[in-house]
């Protein structure tokens, strides 16, 4: 939505103001969807998505009647045990990562408080906050890195879960694979340890960046997936927490398990699973337009997070990164405003081509509109 404590803060004239309010995102989104001319680069969707197979499994599932999931959730936790090596009592699967991530969250911050990095994607966490939970935050590398050996330090008896996005959201950026695996052995023996690894899948190389094998080992290690990214399947809702039995069973006691999963998002993530194809085509695209808007960006000098995400984290120098947003959704670019203190820095996702084209053709009309409202927040 626009601010318009933002607009009249920027002493632009009351018509400005009102003519600007038609562009809310609300106001064209078609029912599915975006509407046609608009470009949705705000939410990390995958607009590859979803696969062919996943297409057909989803009408196949619904032609059927919409019946409560039952089979369907044994299959795909089948496939899950095959492929992580891990008996079904280390699985939860939810309504998207986010599902299960909430009733981690919820069940962690009865024990004691959560530890994350000054950024991170804490929607999940932010729920439990809202119910007493209390949230400790470490201040960022000068690189807008997580700095690990703050998070190490900050380990105190009273914290339950650390938690670490790799790669991060909104930075983009990816934690050596080694330091990691490093910090989650010894962090792991004083609390769990929380790995969410939403766009794994993307990064440049899956398995070498995946602390799940540290589960089976014994570890209390979390890790979080999502069929949302690469899969291209974000509005079917289905992800999933790895987890030893001790603390899958603390995640499941808030949760109300298979009822919050839907029957076709179910028979798409079991048709896309491993569908090698897909993935491969998929993280080609993503990688071709996250290529595209880091060109772009770097052609006008500005400065951009090194992504291994299907988002890019840019930024743009002098200008404020809502005035940005707001100049880029007058043009039809539904991009991401501030987050927290970082008030230059905006967040673009690698979509459809033809959208990243038409960010990366409004990108210096818009800088230079937000540039001349001169506005600074925070
Ligand atoms: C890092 C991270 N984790 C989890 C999620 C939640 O995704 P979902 O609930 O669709 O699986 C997101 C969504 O953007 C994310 O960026």
């Amino acid at each position: 939505m626009l601010s318009r404590r933002f607009f009249l803060g920027a002493g632009l004239a009351a018509g400005a103001a009102t003519a600007a309010v038609s562009y809310s995102p609300r106001s064209f989104a078609g029912l599915y969807g975006p509407d046609l001319g608009v470009a949705k680069l705000n939410a990390n969707e995958n607009p590859y998505g979803p696969s062919p197979k996943a297409l057909k499994a989803m009408a196949e599932a619904s032609a059927r009647g919409a019946y409560y999931v039952d089979e369907s959730i044994d299959r795909l936790i089948a496939m899950l045990t095959e492929r992580y090596s891990l008996g079904s009592e280390y699985i939860t699967l939810s309504a998207g990562s986010s599902g299960a991530l909430a009733d981690l969250a919820r069940a962690k911050a009865t024990q004691g408080k959560i530890l994350g990095p000054d950024l991170f994607w804490d929607t999940t966490t932010r729920l439990a906050l809202r119910q007493g939970g209390e949230l400790v935050r470490t201040p960022k590398t000068p690189d807008l890195g997580v700095d690990l050996d703050a998070l190490y330090e900050a380990i105190t008896p009273d914290v339950a879960l650390v938690q670490i996005c790799n790669p991060n959201n909104p930075t983009g950026m990816l934690l050596d694979a080694e330091e990691l695996k490093a910090f989650c052995v010894k962090a792991s023996k004083k609390c769990t340890v929380l790995i969410d690894e939403a766009y794994n899948e993307i990064t440049d190389d899956p398995q070498a960046n995946t602390v799940a094998g540290l589960i089976d080992e014994g570890y209390d290690v979390v890790v979080a997936r999502t069929f949302s990214k690469v899969y291209g399947l974000a509005g079917m809702r289905v992800g999933y927490l790895l987890a030893q039995p001790e603390t899958t069973e603390q995640i499941q006691r808030y949760s109300l398990g298979n009822y919050m999963l839907n029957q076709a998002g179910v028979a798409a993530a079991i048709a896309s699973f491993d569908d090698w194809e897909f993935v491969a085509y998929s993280r080609e695209k993503i990688h071709e337009s996250r290529r595209m808007i880091m060109d772009a960006a770097n052609s006008l000098e500005l400065t951009v997070a090194p992504s291994e995400t299907s988002f890019v984290f840019v930024d743009l120098g002098d200008v404020n990164a809502e005035a940005f947003r707001e100049e880029m959704e007058r043009r039809q670019v539904l991009i991401r405003g501030i987050y927290q203190d970082y008030t230059t820095w905006s967040r673009v996702s690698a979509g459809r081509i033809e959208d990243v084209q038409r960010y990366v053709a409004a990108l210096p009309e818009a800088l230079e509109a937000a540039r001349k409202r001169g506005i600074t927040i925070g």
